[in-house]
């Protein structure tokens, strides 16, 4: 009889784990949970997903949804009414013309962002992408193939790549460049005339612009321009996660151009078949201006969070060299606090009780100098984080 050693020892996992790298928040996550079991009060500002729960008028959706409607698969594309329902959002929120026909409906924007990946890049080609950015993008176009090309960004450029950047950094072999705006970790955006000198860049060069538009609603004080007015040419992925409050309905979208959608519905008819029935028809109800009227209702709220928490933490020493324009994130720079920014997270949590996330997920470049607060807590916590943290650094000096 083999034993578990000899089973384990013959476990094989594919050589491109190896580039597939673990969220480093999840261990400040089980560290915080770990804290709150043995009865510490912890202050959750690591998590991307705002406190807020689904508007009302989507769970009852859902809910005579799966009294009246049989939830079987749908097409891969999604179901045609929420297709249309997005095109009209694209019309009144942003007087864009989108099609129904350019919209796919997907499992999250995790869905939307493997299927542009899945369809454009062919094994070895380079994908431009902001460092720091979302760590996920990176593993995907491993996962494919792909090889992330990392682009260094700082205060200069806004955290943000800009055509500049990406005309430096473009190779033979580059297929995408990718931005995010407003961007995880940084909230910070691309202006509108960077992202059509990026459309032009990529156009110039045979290669693919494909931007990340899941905080589109989170912007504070003005609402987003959409990349999609920058060419027909354009990829754009977006989520009911973030604005919408939909995390765990897994449904988002793509808008591909138009010529790229039927190759995106063959690959999603074979990686997941269809985004949830259940999800795609609570969704219908977001869209109306009762759930509208709730969401900037608390868009407003995270404008306040992040109006106290900017200067409250520039107060406590950290530097946030460029104002975060949207998203609810504040990446700091710590290093006039801390040389080590993972060794700072475990310590604010361990000591003051109040979990954030260090650099490292977001990159490589300048990771230790660096944290990124989320404001997904209401202000009397925020509040209380900016008590501990002020009473902690205090005692250290
Ligand atoms: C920048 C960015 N893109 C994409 C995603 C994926 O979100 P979802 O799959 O829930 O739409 C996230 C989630 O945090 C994100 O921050």
């Amino acid at each position: 009889m083999p034993g578990m050693d000899d089973r384990a020892s013959r476990l094989h996992v594919a050589a491109r784990m190896a580039s597939i790298a673990p969220f480093e928040v999840m261990e400040i996550q089980t560290l915080a949970r770990r804290l709150e079991a043995g009865g510490r009060d912890v202050i959750h500002l690591e998590i991307g997903e705002p406190d807020f729960t689904t508007p009302a008028p989507v769970v009852a959706a859902a809910k005579r949804a799966l009294d009246e409607t049989p939830m079987f698969y749908t097409s891969a594309l999604g179901i045609p009414a929420l297709r249309e329902a997005i095109s009209r959002f694209y019309g009144e929120r942003y007087g864009l013309a989108v099609p129904a026909e350019r919209i796919v409906v997907t499992a999250g924007s995790s869905a939307a962002l493997l299927l542009a990946f899945g369809v454009l890049l062919d094994a070895g080609d380079e994908v431009l992408l902001a460092d720091p950015g979302y760590p996920c993008n990176r593993h995907f176009v491993h996962a494919l193939g792909g090889v992330p090309r990392l682009v260094p960004v700082g205060e200069r450029s806004r955290y943000q790549i800009t055509a500049d950047l990406a005309a430096a950094a473009w190779t033979p072999r580059t297929r995408i460049a990718m931005a995010a705006s407003p961007s995880n970790p940084t909230g910070t955006m691309v202006a509108p005339d960077e992202i059509a000198r990026l459309a032009t860049l990529a156009r110039e060069r045979g290669g693919t612009l494909l931007v990340d538009e899941i905080y589109h609603g989170l912007t504070y004080g003005f609402d987003a321009r959409s990349a999609l007015e920058s060419g027909d040419d354009v990829f754009v992925i977006n989520s009911f996660s973030k604005y919408f409050q939909m995390t765990g309905w897994r449904l988002g979208w793509l808008v591909a151009p138009a010529a790229y959608v039927r190759e995106v519905e063959k690959l999603a008819q074979n990686l997941y078949i269809s985004a949830s029935t259940l999800a795609q028809h609570a969704a219908l109800a977001a869209f109306s201006p009762e759930s509208i009227a709730i969401l900037e209702a608390r868009r407003g709220e995270l404008a306040a969070r992040r109006d106290f928490l900017l200067p409250a933490l520039e107060a406590l020493g950290f530097r946030i060299p460029v104002k975060p324009e949207g998203a609810f994130y504040i990446y700091a720079d710590c290093s006039r606090l801390a040389a080590d920014s993972f060794a700072f997270a475990r310590e604010v949590l361990e000591r003051a009780g109040v979990a954030i996330t260090p650099g490292k997920d977001f990159g490589i470049h300048q990771p230790e100098r660096h944290i990124r607060i989320a404001y997904t807590q209401p202000v009397a916590r925020l509040e209380e984080a900016v008590l501990r943290l002020g009473a902690f650094l205090a005692e250290r000096t």
